[in-house]
């Protein structure tokens, strides 16, 4: 039994799935979901507060402030009520209303960018309406997930070294790009001290997190509009791009054998997938991926029929390959 006292104590969850039976795919899936957080940025919300803390950033007049599509923003909803600070989270029209709700719920106050890109992104509004609340507010302070060390830090003191004691004899590692937190931990971790095991990025299409062109995204999690500063120290044995259509196709097979997983999950898997039938038909390989959450946030989006058919068209072909 693990007795915790504060609602950020729980970081891991030590439920992994073994989609051999499930999928017939050779991977282990590392369930992140399950803490009160409900997702793997739990770990950077308590790894920037704890930073921001120490280095005297923080002090308890602090108004902690961070732009999120979703994730992070109910993580630092959650630390900062654990720590009786105040959190604002900006995001924009894309976070769904279960989520926003969630952070008021925790005590967060929510604000909305709702000026798009080019591309149909938020990320700039979002980021320049945090710039604009911390001069107005000097109180206010600017975790910055995009660029904090704090953020892959995490990662590299817990979630790294913890899969390396779970699979000692890992040989593939597969983890999902949003600001690239995860997978610099992971690969810095690995690079440092298990350089054997190779460390697979996996984006989407759409995302320019590695020199790819822009185009449309519609799921939070993995992806991004801009490239993301964090990356420069990230050092990847290869990348996978999945579209968000297999995203979608892969998420309600999982479902249809009752794992519940999120958009994120979906894309891993099947880029994981994709890989492993390329370059390990045989399934000799023992292979992780990292899921960052479950897939509750997610019933109106990517297991919604509707919002499926009108986001991608006829994409749900997926009954008949399972
Ligand atoms: C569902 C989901 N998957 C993946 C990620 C990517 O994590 P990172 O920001 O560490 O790259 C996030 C980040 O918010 C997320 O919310």
């Amino acid at each position: 039994m693990t007795i915790i006292h504060t609602a950020d104590e729980l970081l891991d969850s030590d439920i992994c799935l073994d989609l051999r039976s499930t999928l017939g795919i050779p991977l282990h899936l590392k369930c992140e979901g399950f803490n009160f957080a409900g997702s793997v940025k739990i770990r950077a919300a308590v790894s920037m507060i704890a930073a921001g803390l120490q280095q005297g950033l923080i002090t308890a007049d602090s108004t902690l402030v961070e732009s999120s599509s979703g994730n992070l923003g109910v993580a630092l909803s959650v630390v900062a009520a654990a720590k009786s600070l105040r959190f604002v989270c900006v995001t924009d029209p894309k976070c769904n209303p279960a989520t926003v709700k969630l952070m008021r719920a925790l005590g967060a106050r929510v604000v909305v960018a709702d000026t798009p890109d080019g591309s149909g992104s938020y990320l700039a509004a979002r980021k320049a309406l945090v710039r604009e609340l911390c001069l107005r507010h000097p109180g206010y302070v600017w975790l910055n997930q995009y660029q904090n060390p704090a953020n892959w830090l995490a990662h590299y003191e817990t979630t790294a070294p913890l899969i390396a004691k779970q699979f000692p004899a890992l040989d593939a590692l597969f983890v999902g790009t949003g600001t690239g937190g995860t997978l610099t931990g992971c690969s810095r971790y690995f690079r440092e001290n298990r350089a054997d095991v190779r460390v697979i990025a996996v984006d989407s299409v759409g995302s320019v997190n590695f020199g790819m062109p822009v185009g449309p995204r519609h799921l939070p999690g993995v992806g991004a509009s801009e490239r993301m500063p964090l990356l420069d120290a990230a050092r990847v044995h290869d990348l996978v791009q999945v579209p968000e259509e297999d995203t979608v196709r892969m998420c309600r097979r999982l479902a249809r054998r009752g794992f519940l997983l999120g958009g994120s999950t979906g894309t891993v898997v099947s880029g994981a997938a994709r890989w492993l039938a390329d370059h390990d038909p045989a399934g000799d390989l023992t292979a992780v991926a990292v899921s960052a959450d479950n897939g509750e946030r997610y019933i109106d989006t990517v297991y919604d029929d509707s919002w499926v058919h009108r986001t991608y068209g006829a994409v749900l072909d997926y009954l008949e390959e399972s």
